[in-house]
């Protein structure tokens, strides 16, 4: 296995035909963690074979629940029940991935047996008090380090979780997923208030599985009163892992793509609607729904971007897509400002620090604020040697701007690509980006 990655991006070219990128990773996890709590067999197609998704996989695997694949993104999980978890021999080791480390704390806090849960040098340094803080006073008993952070040591509970009534100071879907899943072995009602919309993948999917849960306005409310039944599930593709090459095709002259069966969940779309007021080119066509998910093809061209004020009530809906959208803010005409996203510092990396000094490297006129940056766009985006410390997005989004480069840019660190989508570099080629990849 090799230890490190490097992109090199050669300037200029442009994308054009035709892809689906890989499944949802966000629906991946869900569709392992609610397959193996039902009662019967559940079917998964389109799964992201991703390691952070296979974390999630692996770690039900060390909890006892027989999974068959992924075959070409086909699974087939054994559901053992929602009380048929088993101890697992060692900790949990999730990697990079987040979503499983937070999703799986208020699963674990209420079962009948104790649990570690690990992660990778990033996921270690990542904030936990916003889940374990909740879920102490539903009766968990969960340690961090002293900086509120993994591993975390889990005291099952079983029986002895309080439902709770819990306004999130942040908009936050692991911290709603968190709790609702803790809410599915508590007493009484356990109901999550969003400050914003954030994603709803783990409502829907309870609901097709099943299980009651109830949504007025921005509260979810959900109860232990309930079984989650085995379904199909067809994991839509990931709008996240669209968005670079949404982006990609907006800044490059010529280009002219067909992104096919994209998740376009309404509460995921904000890179769409963001792009749009820069006035890129995105038509959605065939709009269906997949499994209780919204799909649809997006068609996207060229088109010349000017710069915005992004509307902060599209931060939490594009929360993930900023990297990316930040190569396009330094393609647009004029000034882009993003505010009311300080929540980008505590993703894998640092994003708002991260893309400032990558984009200043290539020269791009970037200024991080605390909550966001202020890119004055339009000039042209130099060569160089940027820093993708180790994060997934980072290292995509940077090998995009090479499209609008005039020198060749090299980005270190890319390895974590794996986390979310293996197949970027070699999809991104046949689209029409000249990277190639240089192992060690
Ligand atoms: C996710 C929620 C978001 C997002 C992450 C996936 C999820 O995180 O950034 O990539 O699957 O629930 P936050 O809940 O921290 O905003």
């Amino acid at each position: 296995m090799s230890k490190s990655i490097t992109f090199k991006v050669n300037p200029g070219g442009s994308l054009q035909g035709e892809a689906r990128v890989p499944g949802d990773k966000s629906v991946s996890h869900r569709s392992i963690m609610l397959g193996s709590l039902a009662e019967g067999v559940t079917h998964v197609k389109g799964f992201l074979e991703a390691e952070d998704a296979l974390a999630t996989l692996q770690a039900f695997r060390d909890m006892g629940v027989k999974i068959e694949g992924p075959v070409n993104g086909e699974l087939t999980i054994h559901g053992v029940g929602k009380h048929g978890l088993k101890a697992p021999a060692k900790a949990l080791y999730l990697g990079n991935s987040g979503t499983s480390m937070r999703l799986l704390s208020g699963l674990l806090a209420g079962q009948a047996f104790d649990s570690v849960l690990t992660g990778d040098k990033s996921l270690s340094g990542r904030p936990m008090k916003r889940v374990t803080e909740p879920l102490k006073t539903m009766g968990a008993e969960i340690k961090t380090t002293e900086k509120g952070t993994a591993p975390l040591y889990i005291t099952g509970k079983a029986g002895q979780l309080q439902g709770i009534d819990y306004t999130m100071p942040m908009a936050s879907a692991q911290v709603k997923s968190c709790l609702l899943l803790a809410g599915m072995y508590a007493q009484g009602d356990t109901s999550v208030t969003e400050p914003a919309p954030t994603r709803d993948h783990t409502e829907r999917m309870l609901s097709g599985f099943s299980y009651p849960v109830k949504k007025e306005g921005n509260k979810v409310t959900i109860n232990a009163d309930g079984k989650l039944t085995a379904c199909e599930i067809d994991v839509p593709s990931d709008i996240s892992s669209a968005a670079f090459f949404l982006v990609g095709a907006s800044i490059a002259p010529g280009s002219d793509l067909l992104l096919k069966h994209v998740g376009i969940n309404p509460t995921r779309t904000g890179v769409i609607d963001i792009l749009k007021l820069m006035g890129a080119k995105i038509e959605v066509l065939n709009e269906r729904v997949v499994g209780g998910e919204p799909v649809a093809d997006l068609h996207v061209q060229y088109s010349q971007l000017k710069g915005i004020d992004i509307p902060e009530e599209l931060v939490p809906l594009a929360i993930d897509e900023f990297p990316v959208l930040f190569v396009a803010a330094a393609c647009a005409q004029g000034q882009t400002r993003l505010t009311g996203a300080e929540e980008l510092r505590v993703k894998e990396s640092d994003r708002i620090q991260v893309m400032a000094d990558g984009l200043k490297i290539l020269g791009v006129n970037a200024e991080p604020t605390p909550d966001g940056m202020v890119i004055q766009g339009g000039n042209p985006i130099g060569g160089g040697t940027v820093e993708s410390h180790g994060d997934h997005r980072i290292a995509m989004a940077f090998s995009i701007a090479g499209l609008r480069a005039n020198a060749p840019i090299t980005i270190l660190d890319c390895l974590n690509v794996n986390t979310s989508f293996p197949e970027f570099k070699d999809l991104v080629k046949r689209l029409g980006l000249d990277i190639s990849v240089l192992e060690a």
